[in-house]
């Protein structure tokens, strides 16, 4: 029996892969586009499936073909993709969604993991969000995101199906490429890391909570080998860094690894607007630590920038910089 990671050769997904290779697991990457680079260092340890989750029978037949216990669920388009294209982010992100779980429904995979984002909150929230703070999401990628975790929460009591999810923040590491309105944090430590200028696209007082990409691969696996009886709020958010930092604060810290950073602020008007009511200083993930013992590895923000560097310059290859 296997494990599936849909959208396992992404950002996030492969380094879960590693997670789960280094534990001797069967493990098997669907992705509609898969990116080898991204998983050269396991590429012989795991099976890759080139798969599209908007299309019912390529889900279901990866899932039959490879007997999967569980599934891993990650693959998607992410924010400013879906705003862009929002009916091609229907069919990916909702309609996949329900793909998925039925193929584990119909074939027995026992559990399913799902990756869930800030972004469900939306309208009005105040500077702290909790697991019960009202979800008003007002992008595609957050109405389809908040529908999918009530599914999966449906999926639990009409079918008996283990559905978990864990709701991240803005994640940062390196290589990033996929369109963000966050990405920011993370381009402001990338870019002097490869002695490039940075001209940051929001204001030096806007902030975003942010998850480093190793805790956010490490709170999926977490989750899913959570025991059962443990697990009563089902859709979990997990923080990382706490309190939130401005792009200013983030500008001083990258500058104490690297003095040389040449920084300066062009702010976009559309991003500004996104971001206009964005006032999270406080990504509360309370009910994570203390239903399945979360704790994230990288909170103090020192260690993320450190690591980040340190990833980006040893292994360039894997994040894409030629
Ligand atoms: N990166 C973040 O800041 C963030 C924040 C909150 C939630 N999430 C969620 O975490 C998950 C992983 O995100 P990521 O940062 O690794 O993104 P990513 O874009 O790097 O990875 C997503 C993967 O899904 C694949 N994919 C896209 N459409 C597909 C389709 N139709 N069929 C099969 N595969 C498809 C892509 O090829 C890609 O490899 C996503 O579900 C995302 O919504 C990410």
């Amino acid at each position: 029996m296997a494990i599936l990671v849909t959208g396992g050769t992404g950002f996030i997904g492969a380094e879960l892969a590693r997670i789960l290779v280094s534990r001797g697991e069967d493990v098997v990457l669907f992705d509609v586009a898969p990116n080898y680079a991204r998983i050269s260092d396991i590429r012989d340890k795991v099976k890759v499936v080139r798969g599209n989750l908007a299309y019912w029978p390529e889900v279901l037949n990866a899932v039959r073909d490879y007997d999967a216990e569980g599934i891993y669920h990650l693959g998607g388009m992410l924010s400013v993709p879906s705003n862009a294209n929002p009916w091609a982010s229907f069919q990916v992100n909702v309609v996949g969604m329900v793909n998925v779980l039925e193929a584990a429904r119909l074939f027995g995979a026992g559990k399913v993991i799902f990756t869930s984002t800030l972004s469900t909150y939306g309208l009005d929230c105040s500077s702290v969000i909790t697991d019960t703070t009202l979800q008003r999401p007002t992008t595609m990628y957050g109405c389809g995101k908040l529908y999918c975790e009530c599914l999966g929460r449906f999926y639990r009591s009409k079918f008996g199906l283990d559905f978990r999810s864990v709701r991240f923040p803005s994640v940062i590491g390196p290589g990033v490429r996929t369109p963000g309105v966050a990405q920011w944090n993370a381009w402001m430590i990338e870019y002097p890391a490869l002695g490039k200028p940075f001209e940051c696209y929001v204001s030096e007082s806007t902030k975003c909570p942010v998850l480093y990409f190793k805790d956010a691969a490490r709170s999926v696996d977490m989750i899913y080998h959570a025991p059962k009886e443990e697990i009563k709020t089902v859709n979990y958010n997990v923080a990382g860094v706490v309190p939130t930092r401005t792009a200013k604060e983030i500008e001083q810290t990258v500058k104490r690894y690297i003095p040389e950073s040449r920084i300066s602020y062009k702010p976009d008007p559309d991003v500004m607007n996104y971001f206009r009511t964005s006032t999270v200083d406080v990504f509360d993930d309370s009910k994570a630590r203390e239903e399945w013992g979360w704790q994230a590895m990288y909170s103090d923000f020192d260690k993320v920038v450190a690591d980040f560097i340190e990833e980006i310059r040893s292994r360039p290859d894997r994040y894409g910089i030629v």
